[in-house]
């Protein structure tokens, strides 16, 4: 076709353009030229690339979690790291010894993977922190986010890249010594804390630098172990897993978490790292949990003393099959899984999906571009100034004032009030039990500053400070951990009956000499955590005896509790005029505890478990059902002929040096239909003279619907910082997530049709009422 000669401009540049096309894709392209560089390989193909490259017993061996020093009879970890046996390597916490193993991983084995580093970093790895229970009593998951974050420096300095943390187990019996690690007895502050920490560890996602990779635990209702004794059985239907024990998880996950422990016991007779609906139904299939499963230790190999797996080639068959990627220290996949894949039980690509997300964790980690830490530079991040500072306002901010009759407490550091005080008791200059469980396991009470410290340090020369530590506290039983590293340190030695009797007569004839005591029981560090249960509560060894007798001296009392859980505290309610809950404050305690005894820091934690009266009561929670004869009827019949029903102090509870007013509940609007979101505003106002915190919470109830709903469940909080007169209006909403739950008879997440009461103010009893219709 001849075109116009018009058109042959047209007729050249179209020449151009085929040609452009044709040669283009070809033709040498010069630099200025050069097309965007191929987007780099993402981590999953990266961890793909690797998996291709590796033999069956390289993946099985990245599935193989090695047991460090602490595995009994267990073949030799530098052995399985250099025949890539092992992906992963755990109580080993001395950084030289890490870097070493690390090295073995990536110079000397065939594709130098290098090794996720697990350990226990629970509440920091050198400077300690108070424990979850207590950091939850904060109320404060700022707070919480930053500790954490400090922790995951610190252990990642030393060349810790995975934390077995958070723990996020609902605990409802004070019995169960590891409810110390966890948040408490409720499922929304616990989704809040479980959320908190897993940024603190991360950071903003998984890779951060200085941040390690976390790992929620113990999935799940191991905090519901029966009767409080640790290990065992958990029965719990759905509803109280769904709307319960599961949430913190939920959360955990939300919040990106990359790996989930499986719990050690039976839940609903089927033990929980071998657990289809678990780890399979809930965890991939409703939650899409893309992160990797690890057992407990020796759980897997547990599957066979539970009754559950006929022998260990079946034990590591129901936990793969359940789904858990990594066998922690209990060489079941190590040795049986070979077996299991030749006799076709389970197939090779079954064994790729599992080892593919522990590649893709250590890509992110960064560990293949440096596994190593410079120990040099170490000390410069332990020895932070910041991390001290924080850690010490971190015990200031979780601390419980239960009691203060007569405002005894703060103490004038004057002088002019007493001239001596007396600092009594067995926790009151021990490090180890500051420290607790596994603070000790690293820094076995090292750099700790004690009450007596603290208190020394405070009053300087204006008060005379007189120590006695009256008879020692021990476990009753040895503890399993003792073997642990530095936990030697935490054993007591056994102290004769007569010398027991000295050491409480030196005790009580040093109050005598003293203006006021300031007595400081409570659990040394293995009295509380795993393998701790505690059936009465009651406070260990003379220590009971000992502070009757201080307290029939008359002279001002001030009880300190420095321990894991509630303990039994009923006859020092009635008679002691202050109690203050310090929990184990780590290694700031003595500092913190000072400073709100002597009032340099005003006490505004609450509690986050409804404290017994004693063990019997347990297992005990605020958010129980009503029944036809309610606990607030003071002619009720059917509960305990011996005590009340009614806790000692309430879920919620702490007093402040100041007073606060909260009024004026507005909701902004007195019917919503379903979906739609209620607003709810109050006014919190410090009365006092003094700057003070108070945590404002909101409690709501389902008057009627397809179940029966708890009395009060908690749904919303704000601590609150407020100088003296000043107030604030807090505002909260219950949306969608707050008026949802599992509905039993309807087997669904469900919003209902119904009357909501709503109570604001500072603890589960909060007076101040109000109340919304949700309608269709
Ligand atoms: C057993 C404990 O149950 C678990 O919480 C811990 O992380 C592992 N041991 C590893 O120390």
């Amino acid at each position: 076709m001849q075109l116009p000669a018009r058109c042959n401009g047209i007729r050249l540049l179209l020449f151009y353009l085929l040609a452009f096309i044709v040669l283009g894709a070809t033709a040498p392209v010069s630099r200025a030229q050069s097309p965007a560089p191929a987007a780099p390989p993402t981590t999953e193909q990266r961890a793909d690339a690797l998996l291709k490259q590796m033999t069956l017993e390289e993946k099985i061996g990245q599935l193989n979690q090695a047991g460090g020093t602490f595995a009994p009879g267990a073949p030799s970890d530098e052995e399985l790291v250099r025949k890539g046996l092992a992906g992963s390597v755990l109580w080993i916490s001395e950084p030289a010894a890490i870097n070493r193993m690390q090295k073995i991983a990536v110079e000397q084995s065939r594709l130098h993977i290098p090794l996720l580093i697990g350990l226990d970093v629970i509440h920091g790895y050198h400077t300690i922190f108070p424990p979850p229970l207590a950091m939850a009593a904060t109320w404060d998951p700022t707070l919480v986010e930053r500790v954490q974050t400090i922790a995951a420096r610190e252990a990642r300095a030393a060349g810790i890249n995975w934390t077995f943390a958070p723990m996020v187990d609902i605990a409802r019996d004070a019995r169960w010594g590891r409810m110390v690690e966890g948040a408490g007895e409720d499922p929304f502050l616990g989704a809040a804390m479980a959320k908190a920490q897993v940024r603190g560890f991360q950071g903003v996602e998984l890779g951060a630098s200085n941040h390690v990779l976390a790992c929620v635990k113990h999935f799940a209702g191991y905090g519901a172990a029966d009767g409080g004794r640790d290990y065992d059985s958990s029965y719990l239907p759905d509803d109280l897993l769904w709307n319960v024990y599961f949430p913190p998880f939920k959360a955990a996950i939300d919040a990106g978490v990359g790996s989930l422990m499986s719990a050690y016991m039976d839940l609903n007779d089927v033990p929980a790292t071998g657990n289809y609906f678990l780890l399979h139904d809930v965890l991939r299939e409703t939650w899409k949990f893309n992160g990797f499963v690890v057992s407990d230790a020796m759980a897997v190999g547990n599957l066979e003393m539970h009754g559950y797996a006929r022998d260990r080639e079946d034990a590591a068959y129901k936990a793969f099959h359940a789904g858990v990627n990594m066998d922690m220290a209990s060489y079941s996949y190590l040795n049986e899984l070979p077996r299991l894949v030749k006799v076709g039980r389970i197939t090779e690509a079954q064994i790729d999906a599992l080892v593919l997300p522990l590649l893709v964790a250590k890509f992110k980690l960064g560990l293949f571009e440096n596994a190593y830490i410079d120990e040099s530079k170490m000390l410069a991040v332990f020895n932070d100034p910041a991390s001290s500072k924080c850690a010490r306002e971190a015990a200031q901010s979780s601390m419980v004032l239960l009691k203060n009759d007569g405002q005894l407490l703060p103490l004038d550091k004057s002088g002019k009030t007493y001239s001596s005080i007396a600092v009594i008791g067995p926790v009151a200059d021990s490090g180890a039990a500051q420290v607790g469980f596994w603070g000790g396991m690293i820094t076995a009470g090292k750099d700790v500053v004690t009450v007596v410290q603290g208190v020394r340090q405070k009053v300087g020369s204006n008060i005379r400070i007189e120590y006695a530590k009256g008879p020692v506290i021990r476990r009753e039983m040895q503890s399993k951990f003792d073997a642990l590293p530095g936990n030697k340190l935490h054993e007591e030695p056994v102290q004769s009956p007569a010398n027991a009797k000295a050491a409480f007569e030196q005790a009580v004839a040093t109050a005598k000499r003293c203006d006021a005591v300031v007595m400081v029981l409570g659990e040394e560090a293995l009295m509380a955590g795993e393998a701790a249960s505690n059936s009465a509560l009651r406070l260990a060894g003379l220590q009971q005896q000992l502070l009757e007798a201080v307290a029939a001296l008359g002279k001002p009392v001030v009880l300190v509790l420095i321990n894991g859980r509630p303990l039994n505290i009923s006859w020092a309610a009635e008679h002691i005029a202050a109690i203050l809950e310090a929990w184990e404050p780590g290694n700031q305690g003595g500092n913190a505890v000072a400073d709100v005894l002597f009032g340099d820091a005003n006490p505004g934690g609450k509690l986050t478990v409804t404290w017994p009266r004693n063990g019997g009561q347990e297992p005990l929670y605020y958010a129980h059902n009503l029944t036809f004869e309610p606990e607030t009827d003071p002619n009720t019949k059917s509960k305990y002929q011996d005590q009340p029903i009614s806790p000692l102090y309430p879920f919620g509870y702490g007093l402040s040096y100041t007073k606060f007013a909260v009024s004026n509940l507005q909701l902004n609007k007195a019917k919503a239909k379903v979906g739609e979101s209620v607003g709810v505003s109050v006014d919190v106002q410090n009365m006092g003279t003094i700057a003070g915190d108070e945590v404002v919470q909101v409690y709501i109830h389902q008057q009627s619907g397809s179940a029966s709903r708890p009395v009060r469940q908690l749904k919303g909080f704000e601590r609150v910082s407020l100088g003296p007169g000043e107030s604030k209006t807090v505002h909260f909403t219950l949306g969608k997530d707050e008026l949802t739950y599992w509905s039993p008879s309807e087997w669904k997440w469900i919003i209902e049709p119904a009357v909501f009461d709503v109570w604001v103010g500072e603890d589960s009893t909060a007076s101040l009422h109000g109340s919304f219709e949700v309608t269709r």
